[in-house]
């Protein structure tokens, strides 16, 4: 088999990109070692910058989420038991998010490129990549029992945090920058109306808590937790208990409904440098990881391939390999911003008792200037929404 671009991971970079150079008229093949309805179902994101929903309808796969994703102008954050509003609209320009879950996003750009033809393979196994130092770099993976080789002009690594792409560049050739954080969430979607029209950023001596969403009928709720803590620990009446304890104030109450779905995720930020080697290119998860606080994860990955794409077209249509050259430099001004964004939404939000007293009495300052100062909420709301330019 042979391509111009193998994509390795049917995440949202791959398919993403997939997409993208399929409307420029590049070739590219979709390997993805899961089922599609494994990568279809799996529960992660909810909110779109800006700029992310704006591509999916430049791409043509944005029918859906306008009609079913919903627009939110504002966020609240809750401490001391009471609410404040960040207009994050009025703040950032008249920019907004869009609640509509990675799920359904997968699921419109799979759907796309089934219709449209060019070649998405799940369930394959055992896939390496080789010769990204030649100009023929070649991806070897299994599929439906038989050994294949993909031959291609460019490999994109799109295969998240655990994929093969990342571990195929040489040690020394990569910086990489870590921190984990002693917090964890458990996350569950519950079949009952969101109790409050925007989401909710709660600190609370319980530790944090949010409020979130993903249709008028489903609520998506998360607790903080330790990140090693055991699932069975949680019986559902203890979780809603605990929701209740976090996110209660005077004169509101949290609905609740059947949890359909649960889990714990860790958190750790992570940044690979430089996100590219030879011919290839680091896209989304597989370069860099932001604890979810944010709501960054899905965004950084589709603006990784945007630019990712770009420079791809310039390639092929001119000969001019400038925008790959910068595409790393380029991805790594966003990803640290993010990277940033997010460790300081975490620092602030959960409960951390190994910062003692100081780092509590620090976290409500913060706070309290967050929500009595235009310019701080401000920095907030920019980034929230996602910098145009960064
Ligand atoms: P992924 O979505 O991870 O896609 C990579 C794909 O590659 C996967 O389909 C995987 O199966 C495939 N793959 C892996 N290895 C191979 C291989 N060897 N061969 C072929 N295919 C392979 N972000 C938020 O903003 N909010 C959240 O609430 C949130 N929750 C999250 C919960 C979890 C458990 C995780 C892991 C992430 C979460 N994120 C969240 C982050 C966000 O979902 C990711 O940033 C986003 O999925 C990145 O997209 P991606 O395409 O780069 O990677
Ligand atoms: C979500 O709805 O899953 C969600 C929302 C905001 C976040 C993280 C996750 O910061």
């Amino acid at each position: 088999m042979r391509t111009q671009v193998g994509i390795v991971g049917a995440g949202p970079a791959g398919l993403m990109l997939g997409r993208l150079l399929e409307q420029a008229g590049i070739e590219s093949v979709v390997l993805e070692n899961r089922s599609r309805d494994y990568v279809e179902q799996r529960i992660r994101a909810g909110v779109l910058e800006q700029g992310t929903a704006d591509m999916l309808v430049s791409a043509g796969v944005g029918d859906r989420m306008r009609r079913e994703g919903i627009v939110h102008h504002g966020i609240e954050l809750q401490y001391d038991g009471e609410r404040h509003r960040i207009p994050l609209s009025d703040l950032a320009g008249g920019r907004a998010i869009v609640i509509y879950g990675q799920t359904e996003v997968v699921k419109d750009l799979i759907a796309a490129r089934l219709a449209s033809g060019p070649p998405l393979l799940f369930d394959v196994d055992a896939v390496s990549v080789a010769g990204i130092e030649s100009q023929r770099p070649s991806i070897r993976f299994t599929h439906g029992g038989g050994a294949q080789t993909l031959d291609c002009d460019f490999v994109a690594g799109c295969d998240g945090f655990h994929g093969v792409c990342r571990p195929a560049i040489p040690a020394g050739a990569l910086r990489t920058f870590e921190r984990g954080y002693p917090f964890g969430w458990l996350g569950i979607l519950a079949a009952v109306a969101p109790s409050n029209d925007e989401l909710i950023y709660a600190h609370n001596e319980r530790g944090f808590a949010l409020l979130s969403l993903r249709s008028p009928e489903l609520s998506r709720l998360y607790i903080q937790c330790r990140p090693d803590e055991d699932i069975a620990e949680w019986p559902d009446a203890r979780i809603w208990e605990e929701l209740h304890a976090r996110l209660g104030i005077d004169g509101w109450s949290l609905a609740e409904g059947p949890v359909l779905e649960k889990g714990i995720t860790g958190m750790r930020s992570f940044v690979t440098e430089p996100m590219q080697y030879g011919r290839l290119f680091l896209a989304g998860d597989a370069a860099h990881i932001v604890p979810p606080t944010g709501a960054k994860g899905l965004n950084l990955a589709i603006a990784d391939v945007k630019l990712l794409a770009a420079g791809l077209v310039d390639y092929y249509e001119r000969g001019d390999r400038r925008g790959l050259e910068a595409y790393s430099a380029a991805c790594l001004r966003r990803v640290w911003r993010a990277e940033h964004f997010s460790w300081w939404m975490t620092s602030m939000l959960h409960r951390d008792d190994t910062a003692g007293d100081f780092g509590l009495v620090l976290q409500l300052s913060q706070l309290r200037y967050l929500t009595t100062s235009t310019a701080a909420a401000t920095t907030l709301a920019e980034n929230y929404v996602g910098l145009e330019t960064v």
